[in-house]
């Protein structure tokens, strides 16, 4: 039977890079459901999709397939036929997402190809009703968070790092503002489940989250 570890948290707490350095370390295959959510949102951006308009949104989903494949062990999302990924992390693409992560139409369609990539390899899956919702019984159950103004230091850093400009009171007022949205969906809201273990990287670097998960993944598997 394939093994599982979820990994869920807010934005920019640092789901992503952590997951991929633990998967590579681990020989599992890392799967990032935002990038499923996002993928779907071009196709609704591509298709002038009103994403207020549930029943548009409802039936957009039908005309929509997702498939994952990877490439040198990197997850391309394919959409419809093609491959969407270097589309994905856009501002547009993100807000997109955010809007239309919240439909029963979008979620299920997801959690089901989640579901199934699950099934069939050892995975590490990172994103917010991972733990709560597709995987209850994951092996490992992370949730990773750091403090608004530690995750929006982080974006800073990088947005500034390529030569972006940006304000670093902007960053976490929309930082704080997805975290709303994320927790107080109807469906699948982002929460901590009950058997999940709570990491805060606030004060943390890197190297130092991997080690902490990895003690937490080998301490289980005694
Ligand atoms: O982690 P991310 O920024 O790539 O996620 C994109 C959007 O998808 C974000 O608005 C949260 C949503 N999402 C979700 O609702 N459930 C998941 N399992 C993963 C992401």
């Amino acid at each position: 039977m394939s093994v599982s570890v979820a990994i869920d948290g807010p934005a920019g707490a640092g789901k992503s890079t952590i997951a991929k350095l633990l998967a590579a370390k681990m020989n599992y295959i890392y799967v990032d459901t935002g990038a499923m959510y996002r993928a779907m949102a071009v196709y609704f951006s591509q298709n002038q999709v009103n994403p207020e308009d549930e029943e548009a949104v409802n039936a957009a989903v039908e005309n929509v397939n997702i498939t994952i494949e990877y490439i040198d062990g990197v997850q391309q999302v394919i959409l419809n036929g093609e491959n969407v990924t270097h589309l994905l992390r856009t501002e547009e693409t993100g807000k997109m997402a955010s809007k239309t992560s919240k439909y029963a139409a979008v979620r299920s369609k997801l959690v089901d190809l989640q579901r199934k990539l699950a099934k069939t390899a050892d995975v590490i899956m990172d994103g917010r009703d991972i733990g709560t919702t597709v995987l209850p019984d994951a092996f490992v159950k992370i949730y990773l968070t750091a403090s608004s103004s530690a995750r929006a230091k982080r974006r800073y850093d990088e947005l500034m790092e390529n030569g972006e400009k940006c304000s670093l009171s902007e960053i976490k007022a929309d930082i704080e503002s997805r975290d709303y949205a994320d927790m107080h969906r109807e469906i699948s809201p982002l929460r901590k489940a009950d058997d999940a273990v709570l990491v805060d990287t606030s004060d943390m670097n890197i190297e130092e989250v991997v080690a902490a998960i990895t003690q937490i993944i080998e301490e289980k598997q005694k």
